[in-house]
């Protein structure tokens, strides 16, 4: 079986091995356009950190959280025959091999124990005291990756608060663990850097597309002409989950072809779809109605450039076209552009007819 090598992200990579450097003290939010390279970011990191980390992963795409029990499911793992000094025991002596682990091992008297004490306080009382024992010998890193899932779950309140209030605990005031959340969800990211509570506690790393150098000098370590190079690049951009596309296919350019046409035909089907209906848009409180002609308003700003800035724009429409994930806002950066190099092709394809 074929199989693309991790590439670069020199840049990325140095900047989080700074903040593992020092003692936590800020929440890292991990954002980017969707299919960016976020979580093969993230692998690759785990599998290169040096001994003295212990890290948990913990991936929620894909993952129904309803209730308090399916965020008890997420959140742990039942390590089979160890009650809980002993799992904590095996994590903080053992050092033959850098610790990994996907969701965080409990044995499963506590994991019974967390089911049934049903307050979120409980559970994050334990975890400070599960990661102050770690911390002893090892420097614990938690990864959240697709955070946004749990982004609008009321259970008993706003589990995200509780989130926060727990990660700002660990980091801010207790120093005790490197706390890193993902997302490909800018709506979501959006309200993260507008909260209050966040307010300086958190810093923000952007895992955008490849640059034309980077994307350029993998496609050559895959034996692409100049020519076919260009070709992946007037199409896909720096877009990794592209690019690997085209490494694989037999007829290169052709498969460009056939990328963007599926896009175009996907962005006139939702255009064609707002004629007959007005999605609705929740802001704050409201509910608004989405106008066909706002959103062609907004599409139209990119007939010539890339990348605009985020003001004036009308909201129902904004929050639409990237809800369909075919903008992506940069809180950070105040800026708005087409998820990939393809949307903007698609859509100025579509502009023109
Ligand atoms: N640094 C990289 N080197 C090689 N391939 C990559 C890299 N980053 C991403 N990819 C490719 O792009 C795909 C999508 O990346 P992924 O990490 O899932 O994106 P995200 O988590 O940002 O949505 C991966 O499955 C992989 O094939
Ligand atoms: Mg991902």
């Amino acid at each position: 079986m074929r199989r693309i090598e991790f590439h670069n992200r020199v840049r990325e990579l140095k900047e989080i091995m700074k903040i593992l450097d020092v003692e936590p003290s800020l929440i890292t939010f991990v954002y980017g356009p969707i299919n960016s390279g976020k979580t093969t970011l993230v692998s690759h990191l785990i599998e290169g950190l040096p001994e003295e980390y212990v890290v948990f992963y913990i991936n929620l795409r894909g993952r129904f959280i309803s209730d308090y029990r399916d965020f008890i499911k997420v959140l742990f793992k039942i390590e089979r025959e160890k009650n809980y000094k002993e799992v904590l025991k095996t994590i903080s002596e053992i050092s033959a091999e850098t610790l990994k682990f996907s969701g965080i091992p409990v044995a499963e008297s506590v994991m019974n124990a967390l089911f049934k004490e049903k307050s979120y306080e409980d559970v994050f009382e334990f975890l400070e005291e599960y990661f102050t024992t770690i911390a002893k010998n090892k420097r614990p890193v938690l990864i959240i990756d697709e955070l946004q899932v749990v982004g609008d779950l009321k259970i008993d309140g706003l589990l995200m608060y509780k989130l926060f209030n727990f990660f700002i605990r660990l980091t801010k005031e207790l120093h005790l663990c490197h706390i890193f959340a993902v997302s490909s969800d800018s709506l979501f990211i959006e309200n993260v850097y507008s909260e209050a509570m966040l307010d300086g506690r958190c810093r923000y790393l952007l895992v955008d597309d490849f640059d034309q150098e980077t994307a350029a000098a993998l496609l050559e370590g895959h034996g692409f002409t100049d020519d076919e190079t260009a070709v992946a690049w007037e199409y896909c951009g720096g877009k990794p989950v592209c690019l690997v596309e085209m490494i694989y296919a037999d007829n290169r350019e052709q498969i460009a072809k056939d990328m963007l046409k599926t896009r175009i035909t996907q962005l006139k089907d939702l255009l064609d779809y707002l004629d007959y209906t007005k999605p609705r848009i929740t802001i704050g409180e409201d509910e608004y109605a989405v106008e066909k002609e706002d959103v062609i308003g907004i599409i139209g700003r990119f007939a010539d450039v890339k990348c605009i800035n985020d003001e004036g724009l009308n909201r129902p429409a904004k929050y639409f076209l990237i809800k369909d994930n075919l903008l992506f806002l940069d809180p950070a950066q105040g800026t708005i552009k087409p998820q990939s190099r393809l949307n903007l092709l698609a859509l100025r394809e579509v502009l023109r007819r």
